[in-house]
């Protein structure tokens, strides 16, 4: 299972990448807005230090536009993923840039069958918002459970990204449903390392590694 950071923030980024387990990010309006950075050179910076897909938001609403923003979006970097809401529109364009050979992520999704378009017109992954379907009194991760049934029962090649991860359980519960990516925020990513039961046995060690004589 690929790991993605979900994030803008260059330290975040360099950080979490410096851990080894970070295979990609993903950026939105809002994660780039609390940077209060220039997009352009932001995306190109956090480019060369993610070493894998980077996922960048078009925000034009017309196929045609969404096309042409894409287009650019795809130059700053070769690890470009353009990132499309699913709207009608989106997945037009997200059909001709398949086409163009450029990656699309069709993000925002809120239902299987918008999963299933986004597949149907070649989406390189589609993004479930799972922590806003918990949000709505609804299982997050049912979604990606049927997402990932539709996609085995017609061999899609589009990938699942679970994104809106609010906690550890998120991550956990995609790598179980088969989710291929997770984009996680940093602060989940941190804990993810963390059990307080490995910090007692690790505090025990170190206590009775004290006690070992003639040690180097
Ligand atoms: C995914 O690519 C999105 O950036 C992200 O997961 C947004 O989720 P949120 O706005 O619910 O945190």
């Amino acid at each position: 299972m690929k790991f993605f950071l979900d994030t803008a923030h260059l330290d975040h980024i360099r950080e979490a990448c410096r851990w080894g387990i970070v295979d990609g990010a993903t950026t939105n309006p809002t994660l780039v807005s609390k940077t209060g950075r220039e997009p352009r050179d932001l995306y190109a910076e956090i480019c060369r230090i993610v070493p894998g897909p980077v996922s960048l938001e078009c925000m034009a609403t017309e196929a045609d536009a969404i096309v042409a923003e894409a287009k650019q979006l795809a130059t700053i970097a070769e690890n470009v993923v353009v990132k499309i809401p699913v709207i009608r529109e989106g997945l037009i364009a997200v059909k001709q840039l398949a086409d163009l050979g450029i990656k699309t992520n069709v993000t925002v999704i809120c239902s299987p069958l918008q999963a299933l378009l986004a597949a149907k017109c070649g989406a390189t992954y589609v993004s479930p918002f799972v922590g806003r379907w918990d949000m709505m009194g609804q299982v997050g991760m049912d979604m990606i459970r049927q997402i990932k049934t539709i996609f085995s029962n017609y061999g899609f090649a589009t990938q699942i990204l679970a994104a809106s991860v609010r906690h550890p359980l998120h991550v956990l519960e995609s790598a179980l449903a088969g989710a291929d990516v997770a984009t996680i925020p940093m602060e989940v990513m941190q804990q993810l390392y963390l059990h307080p039961m490995s910090d007692v046995i690790i505090e025990q060690f170190n206590n009775d590694w004290a006690k070992v004589p003639g040690k180097p």
